[in-house]
């Protein structure tokens, strides 16, 4: 089986749905983050403060490249299509799944999360603005795209199996 890779926003769901589906599967899974955190024996929220987001960025198109391409699903953070180089990467992939969650429903997810250096309570517009900046790119990078509104997460990983 050729990989499958999640993208999204943030809190679109990305690393809930790839363990139960790679459970479902019997495949490995990944998720670029943690990869990411792993490697640079940082958190995230460190790497973005002593690193900056354009050291996270290149750590982040590094570790996509090195990932399984085969018998994995792969959780991928939600700024991974923000470089025109990992799209291409993932365009050339065949299973490509886009999680399409409301904003408001993320950020009702999110709350009181201080993991994301991008998205905290303050930042609620520039937030917003990204993720409406970042729509086009997931669906243009994305195969499959699903709306997880009103599903649960069992009926997300049947979705994306039967599309596949
Ligand atoms: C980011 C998303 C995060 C993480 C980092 C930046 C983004 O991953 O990679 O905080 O730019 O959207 P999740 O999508 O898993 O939250």
């Amino acid at each position: 089986m050729e990989a499958i890779y999640l993208i999204g926003f943030m809190g679109s769901g990305k690393t809930t749905v790839s363990k139960a589906l790679a459970k479902k599967l019997e495949v490995d899974v990944y998720d670029t983050d943690m990869e990411i955190v792993k490697r640079a024996g940082m958190t995230i929220n460190e790497i973005f403060f002593h690193k900056g987001e354009e050291q996270f960025r290149s750590l982040e198109s590094e570790v996509l490249h090195s990932m399984p391409v085969t018998d994995a699903v792969v959780a991928t953070g939600g700024g991974i299509i923000g470089s025109e180089k990992n799209r291409g990467f993932l365009k050339g992939k065949k299973n490509v799944v886009f999680l399409q969650a409301d904003f408001g429903a993320i950020m009702d997810r999110l709350k009181g999360d201080d993991t994301r250096p991008l998205l905290s309570e303050n930042k609620m517009e520039a937030a917003e603005e990204l993720y409406r900046s970042r729509l086009p790119l997931y669906q243009e990078t994305a195969k499959i795209e699903i709306d997880t509104s009103g599903k649960t997460v069992s009926m997300i990983v049947d979705e994306i199996i039967q599309r596949m």
